[in-house]
């Protein structure tokens, strides 16, 4: 086999694959010869990266899905255990999203959604679909965090704890599992070229991101799927980005704090320092 087949008769499920960062990791997974489960809400557009899958001379199965929503969720994961004949080779938990606002006057739906989509549904499918994985003696689990888990992020203050919640839980995770032959990786990208701000409503120009890379979607699938094939705990997109992240893990929080307010000071009329 080839190495640019080398997933060739493994299957991988991989969430948010309707557009943006997910629909690359698939992408990416089927040029690879893997079989994908794909998982979103937008049934069209997750029938399209299907289809571009499928291109590859892979099979693609669409599952369209509320991650929000308790019973939809609770429905796949069941659906995904009882049905499959066997273990995955991967699960990338990449769905998530961000409501762009004032915390004291977001409204509850908004963060009881957040923690649903971007903690508790990455936490339920892992902890549902590893022990086959394990069972196996391989398997690989792909968490997509953000560089948002490491810094005070203002007026997206849920967003970033559930990132941050990621980061923490895989590198618990990746300990546990280090001698079963199950890799867990926690992909943190920087700024990605994606609907995502649009989305979370957030105007981008009315920040100052001086110093904050942005790359496409489809180097930071690359990036993270090859991260995760080489076993790599932790994957941060790009040069500058892994720079970056340095700084962030590493300075003084009172560094972090102040680039924080750098980064916020024409939405909050804060200081520069
Ligand atoms: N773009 C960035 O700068 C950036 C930086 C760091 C981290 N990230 C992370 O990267 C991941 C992908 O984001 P992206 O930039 O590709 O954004 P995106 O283009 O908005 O894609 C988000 C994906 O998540 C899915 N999703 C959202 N809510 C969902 C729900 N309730 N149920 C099921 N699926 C849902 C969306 O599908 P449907 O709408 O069809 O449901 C879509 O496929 C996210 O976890 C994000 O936090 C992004």
């Amino acid at each position: 086999m080839t190495k640019s087949r080398q997933l060739e008769g493994r299957s991988w499920l991989v969430t948010g694959a309707s557009r943006g960062i997910g629909r690359e990791i698939c992408l990416d997974l089927a040029r690879r010869g893997a079989s994908l489960e794909l998982v979103a809400r937008d049934e069209q557009a997750l029938e399209e990266t299907a289809a571009a899958c499928r291109a590859h001379e892979v099979s693609a199965t669409t599952h369209p899905t509320d991650l929000a929503k308790p019973r939809q969720r609770d429905a796949l994961i069941l659906k995904l255990t009882r049905e499959r004949g066997q273990a995955l080779h991967g699960l990338v938990n990449n769905a998530g999203f961000s409501q762009h606002g004032d915390f004291a006057e977001l409204n509850e739906s908004a963060i009881r959604e957040m923690i649903a989509v971007n903690l508790l549904a990455p936490t339920l499918l892992a902890r549902a679909l590893l022990p086959a994985m394990v069972a196996a003696g391989e398997g690989h689990l792909m968490d997509v965090a953000s560089m948002s888990g490491w810094m005070p992020v203002p007026r997206e203050s849920i967003y970033a704890a559930t990132k941050a919640f990621l980061v923490s839980h895989d590198q618990s995770l990746a300990e546990e599992l280090r001698d079963t032959g199950v890799r867990v990786t926690c992909v943190a990208p920087g700024l990605t070229e994606t609907d995502f701000f649009a989305r979370a409503n957030l105007d981008l120009d009315s920040y100052d991101l001086r110093g904050f890379p942005q790359g496409s979607a489809r180097d930071v699938a690359r990036a993270a799927v090859e991260g995760a094939l080489a076993g790599r705990r932790r994957v941060i997109p790009g040069f500058r980005n892994r720079i970056l992240a340095f700084g962030l893990r590493h300075a003084p929080r009172s560094w972090t704090r102040r680039l924080a307010r750098r980064v916020n000071a024409r939405n909050a009329g804060a200081p520069e320092s």
